[in-house]
């Protein structure tokens, strides 16, 4: 008996980054950057950006026409993303609301995908905020992948053009954490092209 079995897909995974801070005068757009630079560094994956300060999203939950206009510059990149890199700050031991907002208004576009956390803050680098994020994750039935990288002192990490003053640890923590990523990226993918999640 011959067992058949369908050839794996081989294309890069898209990997949509969230930057998670939307203050005014935010430093999150240096960590992104230095992120970025980092997805497009691989030829496994395809970046795409949603920034929570561009999305603008209402925080009442009713289907106006702003909200909608709102969701159209976001959802798709949610939507067609298989697999997500979420960059958070840590505001008062957690993730910034804004943050929240974005992940709330979606459901489907985050199942069955994994997520890698980056944080950055104080002296604790944010880690709670990512802790934070792996509950909220689960909820959605996403898989928050082990590994981490986390910025504490974040201002202090980056010169003023905005590069790392020492990168070997944190570009070493992001290519663990990515590899887990695009690992966890193929496995799903590849499941779900055999069988439609049902969750
Ligand atoms: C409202 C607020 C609360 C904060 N709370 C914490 C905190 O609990 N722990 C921490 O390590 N840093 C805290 N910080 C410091 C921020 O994590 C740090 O300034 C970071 O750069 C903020 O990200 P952003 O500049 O992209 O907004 C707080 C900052 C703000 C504005």
């Amino acid at each position: 008996m011959q067992i058949s079995v369908a050839p794996l897909s081989v294309a890069p995974l898209q990997v949509t980054l969230v930057v998670g801070s939307n203050r005014h005068g935010r430093f999150g757009p240096v960590v992104a950057d230095w992120l970025l630079d980092r997805l497009r560094d691989r030829d496994d994956v395809v970046p795409e950006v949603v920034d929570v300060a561009d999305a603008d999203l209402p925080t009442t939950f009713a289907p106006t026409p702003e909200a909608t206009a709102a969701l159209a510059s976001v959802t798709p990149k949610l939507a067609t993303a298989d697999a997500f890199v979420v960059l958070t700050p840590e505001y008062n031991h957690s993730f910034p609301a804004g943050l929240k907002n974005l992940i709330d208004w979606h459901f489907t576009e985050w199942q069955a995908k994994p997520v890698a956390l980056v944080s950055y803050g104080g002296l604790a680098g944010g880690l709670r905020a990512a802790e934070h994020l792996r509950q909220v994750f689960a909820e959605l039935h996403a898989v928050t992948v082990r590994d981490t990288v986390s910025f504490h002192n974040a201002g202090g990490s980056f010169d003023d053009e905005g590069r790392l003053k020492d990168s070997a640890g944190p570009d070493a923590a992001a290519k663990t954490m990515l590899d887990q990523l695009v690992w966890w990226g193929r496995a799903l993918r590849e499941a779900k092209e055999r069988r439609p999640y049902g969750g």
